[in-house]
């Protein structure tokens, strides 16, 4: 098997690629200290003005109450104005009442004197209505936009164990249908109270009209209102049962547009179809229950006000007959009676309403309460002038606290200045998980690792970030032009630059190939690039912060060997003063390495040149010969 490897190329005929800027004992840094350069991005939205308060054991409206606090201004102004116009409006059925006893019956007052009143208190009402709706939905949005700010914060700040567990569908839920029924219910609970308190003020009238008339006016409200309610408890299941549907289709929809490509290798799209339509059918089903519940309720809820209003001229009619009651009345309460039922009806929308959002606000709260498990301690200083010394010592490590199998065990490794090391290790061995270790996107169990003799955990991770720089397994890359690729971690970063870090990774001859060269936007996840390109575009992008500290995780897996040696023979320019962490299958990319690590059996079990451990270690000429016969693009060893 040894003997396979050997006759393995080395890059070293390759053309060196010129890239003084990236070098770095050339490091650019504005800053002499040698401090990070973070990300050079102004933030451009308002950042939320207030957060829902920590405190667990508080009722949810309790913890919403400072979001809702920091709009207070306009949503006060707007449920007084709201007030106002209700209270405008209370008074027309009245002045009505008056119109007709005193210019139309009675001739004591011009009829023109209730016109005008009538046209003013409209028109004044009519504005107060519509600041205070305007108002209401500012105040509305601008507590949605808070709360999906202060979600997506969350979010970012959280580790990734967390992004392990969750799915992200849920995720995109929450952040949208569950926000939304929060927002509503905070503005709109207190609206429709205010309206409620209308009815107060609409049956003070009623009384000074006439009492036992205004008893029997609104003996048929406690009817509507249980109307409500009962409409209401039908209705809310199914709107449930419609929301969880149509999440169903969209988790089918969205699984067939991201795994198309798995979906049609299998020729599996009618199966694919069979289960959207039938998704759909329920979502259909349900819309149907939904409508068929409209249609028993809208009549039943449509006419309840004729029986009020039957009573009331029944009584009322009377009343006028004997004398005791001007025909004005009749018309005034049939027009309180139809304003007085919305509120009513709402009432009974507000209780359905209220324990939909407590159900919404609690699934936001579990979100929120996950505290993120790797952060700054409260001491962390930066990690400056990094020279790019890295020790770990007794490391232990399990992805999960509760699961007691450990990834790596009594794990220790010195990696000194400017050292290139490669990992080597059978699949699943714990190669990655080493190099996420080093860049804390999990702390270690046990044991400790140092960068310099600092703690990875007592710097910020900001600055530990920027000095290390890791090209990922799987490079992700976004929907924007391959330039914005690139400079993802530089934004201010000049075209020379970013098209020297492209060289230097091997990818500035197929970008100037492509269709608009760096300005070419990728499709989603950067399926519109191979492989190996999506890979030489990610060690661009990691080239270009030149941090200190390199990473390569199977960087070159997907490149083609004469590529990979052109990139091997930058890398070699780029290392020199640099610390580089090589996790890699290719004799060619381990070749690079000063010194090669084996990782077996959770820990270190053999450390030396790639000969001693040739000479010293069955096992590591295994597992180089297993990677070799597993490589498709293998270097024609064996085959
Ligand atoms: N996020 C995770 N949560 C739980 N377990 C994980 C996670 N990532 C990896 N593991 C487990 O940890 C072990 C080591 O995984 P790791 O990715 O470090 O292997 P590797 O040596 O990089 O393998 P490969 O050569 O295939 O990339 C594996 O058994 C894997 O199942
Ligand atoms: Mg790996």
């Amino acid at each position: 098997m040894a003997a396979r490897i050997h006759c393995l190329p080395v890059g070293s005929t390759v053309r060196s690629v010129n890239i003084p800027i990236l070098r770095r004992h050339h490091r650019g840094t504005p800053d002499p200290a040698g401090d990070f350069i973070p990300m050079a991005e102004v933030a451009r939205n308002d950042a939320p003005r207030a957060t829902i308060d920590p405190d667990k054991s508080l009722s949810w409206l309790r913890r919403a109450l400072p979001v809702m606090k920091a709009h207070q201004r306009m949503f006060i102004t707007s449920l007084v104005l709201s007030f106002f116009g209700l209270v405008l409006q209370v008074q027309i059925p009245n002045l009505l009442n008056h119109a007709i006893g005193n210019s139309i019956e009675a001739h004591t007052v011009p009829l023109n004197h209730y016109v005008w009143w009538i046209i003013g208190l409209g028109v004044v009402g009519g504005v107060s209505g519509y600041i205070s709706r305007l108002y209401l939905f500012e105040t509305a949005y601008n507590i949605e936009y808070d709360l999906r700010n202060i979600i997506y914060e969350h979010l970012t700040r959280m580790s990734f164990s967390f992004y392990d567990r969750v799915q992200s569908g849920q995720l995109i839920s929450r952040a949208n249908s569950d926000i939304r029924s929060v927002q509503m219910y905070l503005t709109f609970a207190p609206l429709i109270l205010v309206q409620c308190s209308m009815a107060v003020i609409a049956f003070v009238f009623m009384l000074t009209i006439n009492v036992p008339l205004a008893f029997i006016a609104m003996a048929t409200m406690p009817l509507v209102y249980f109307t409500g309610v009962k409409m209401r408890k039908s209705m809310f299941p199914v709107s449930w049962i419609i929301q969880a549907r149509l999440a169903d289709v969209a988790t089918i929809v969205d699984e067939n547009v991201n795994g198309v490509r798995v979906v049609k290798s299998f020729a599996a799209e009618e199966q694919q179809l069979r289960a959207l339509s039938g998704a759909a059918e329920k979502v259909k089903w349900s819309y149907i229950k939904d409508a068929d519940l409209r249609a028993q309720f809208t009549p039943l809820v449509q006419n309840l006000p004729q029986v009020g209003l039957a009573l009331v001229l029944l009584f009322g009619g009377y009343m006028v007959i004997h004398g005791s009651l001007g025909i004005g009345a009749i018309l005034a309460f049939n027009s309180y009676l139809l304003m007085l039922q919305a509120p009513f009806m709402m009432l009974g929308m507000l209780i359905m309403m209220g324990q939909r959002a407590a159900a919404s606000a609690d699934r936001i709260y579990e979100i929120l309460d996950e505290q993120p498990t790797v952060t700054d301690t409260p001491e962390a200083v930066d990690l400056r002038e990094c020279r790019g010394d890295i020790r770990f010592t007794h490391v232990d490590f399990s992805y999960n606290q509760d699961d007691q199998r450990l990834v790596l065990a009594d794990l220790n490794l010195h990696i000194a200045p400017g050292e290139t090391v490669a990992v080597v290790g059978r699949t699943g061995a714990g190669k990655s998980t080493v190099a996420r270790l080093l860049t804390r996107f999990y702390d270690v169990t046990a044991g400790s690792i140092r960068i310099d003799d600092h703690d990875i955990r007592d710097v910020t991770l900001a600055s530990l970030r920027a000095n290390v720089g890791i090209v990922l397994d799987e490079p992700f890359l976004f929907s924007v032009s391959v330039r914005d690729n690139i400079a993802y971690g530089r934004p201010g970063a000049s075209i020379a630059d970013v098209e020297a870090a492209a060289g230097a990774a091997g990818a500035h001859e197929f970008i100037s190939h492509l269709e608009h060269g760096y300005d070419t936007v990728v499709g989603e996840r950067g399926y519109t690039l191979s492989g190996g390109q999506r890979q030489r575009i990610a060690i661009a992008r990691t080239l270009l912060v030149n941090p200190p500290i390199l990473i390569l995780d199977d960087a070159t897996s997907a490149i083609d060997v004469q590529v990979e040696q052109g990139i091997h023979a930058s890398l070699r320019v780029l290392m020199e003063g640099r610390t580089t962490l090589i996790i890699a299958h290719r004799l060619s990319t381990i070749s690079l390495a000063d010194r090669v690590v084996l990782l077996d059996s959770q820990k270190i079990v053999a450390d030396g040149t790639h000969a001693e451990l040739l000479a010293s270690t069955p096992l590591y000429a295994e597992v180089l010969a297993q990677a070799a016969e597993l490589e498709p693009t293998s270097e024609g060893v064996g085959r």
